[in-house]
């Protein structure tokens, strides 16, 4: 697997060979099995296509301008050297670490631009984390311009972010295909993320119950009318639930009930650990 500190150092070693199209990943970093779920889905599909040959390119960025918490962005993990043996295992050709000054020549912007999708960008995380989604889809943007993808793997896990990233590129980059991947989950079920190092021993045990009561909601023939029953029992068990919801998967409008169509969705804070999960309904 080749490293790069910087995409043009990247640009620069592939002018001299033959161009590979990209299939790209983009991370922050702190990776686990869920970001290299990513990655082995890349390897397998390039794997599979005899015909084209294909760089799995991931980078690893800590986008300073979608943190709406200073602190949260001060205490998200680094671990470069564990990220690197990580892709390396799951296939990937390329990791680039690019700086702030190579993604931000002109200085980290105050403000991103405002991106409106509609519902897509207003409800939940869009609500909860104002500015999220601008800085997301900012550095989203720049990321596909920088590597020119055919294919680009995002996890389930944050399915707000894949669907705006999907409308995004339906916009911008028709000729890009997304590639959702299933959230990976701890044998407990609590779906893997870079903030769980956070959680104290207890905290990480009892985080469970937000999936295992998601998943009550999800598999209720009627789940809305058992969200508020869920609320309750997280919030009795010390958790501060942001929202529980079931939305369409969609338009993540609250929608009229569409069989099939419909997820629950979740963000809660255990601990002053912020986690977010969601689940198809119905399975
Ligand atoms: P990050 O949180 O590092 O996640 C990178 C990718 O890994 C995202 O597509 C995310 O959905 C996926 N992912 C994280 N945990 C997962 C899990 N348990 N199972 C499956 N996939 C998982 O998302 C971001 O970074 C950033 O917003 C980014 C898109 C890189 C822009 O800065």
């Amino acid at each position: 697997m080749k490293r790069f500190g910087s995409f043009a150092a990247w640009i620069g070693d592939r002018s001299e060979g033959r161009m590979l199209e990209v299939f790209f990943v983009p991370t922050m970093g702190a990776l686990h099995q869920g970001h290299a779920a990513l990655v082995k889905e890349a390897r397998r599909m390039a794997d599979a296509d005899a015909l084209r040959p294909v760089e799995v390119v991931v980078s690893i960025f800590i986008n300073p301008t979608q943190f709406n918490e200073p602190g949260d962005f001060m205490a998200y993990p680094a671990t470069p050297e564990e990220d690197v043996a990580l892709l390396a295992a799951a296939g990937a050709d390329t990791v680039i670490f690019p700086s702030v000054d190579e993604m931000y020549p002109s200085g980290i912007p105050g403000t991103s631009d405002m991106v409106d999708f509609g519902a897509l960008t207003s409800v939940m995380e869009g609500a909860m984390r104002p500015g999220h989604f601008d800085g997301v889809v900012s550095v989203v943007r720049s990321l596909f311009k920088k590597t020119q993808p055919t294919s680009a793997f995002f996890g389930e896990k944050d399915w707000q972010q894949l669907a705006i990233v999907q409308r995004l590129v339906e916009l911008e980059f028709d000729t890009l295909d997304v590639v959702p991947v299933q959230t990976v989950r701890e044998s407990s079920g609590l779906a893997m993320s870079s903030r769980n190092s956070r959680l104290s021993e207890a905290d990480r045990k009892k985080a469970s119950m937000l999936s295992a009561e998601m998943m009550k909601v999800a598999r209720h023939a009627r789940p809305r009318a058992v969200v508020g029953f869920a609320v309750e029992r997280l919030e009795r068990a010390g958790f501060e639930v942001e929202y529980l919801e079931v939305r369409h998967g969609l338009t993540l409008a609250e929608a009229p009930w569409e069989p099939g169509a419909m997820r629950v969705f979740a963000a809660v804070c255990l601990g002053g650990v912020r986690l977010i999960d969601n689940f198809p309904c119905g399975n």
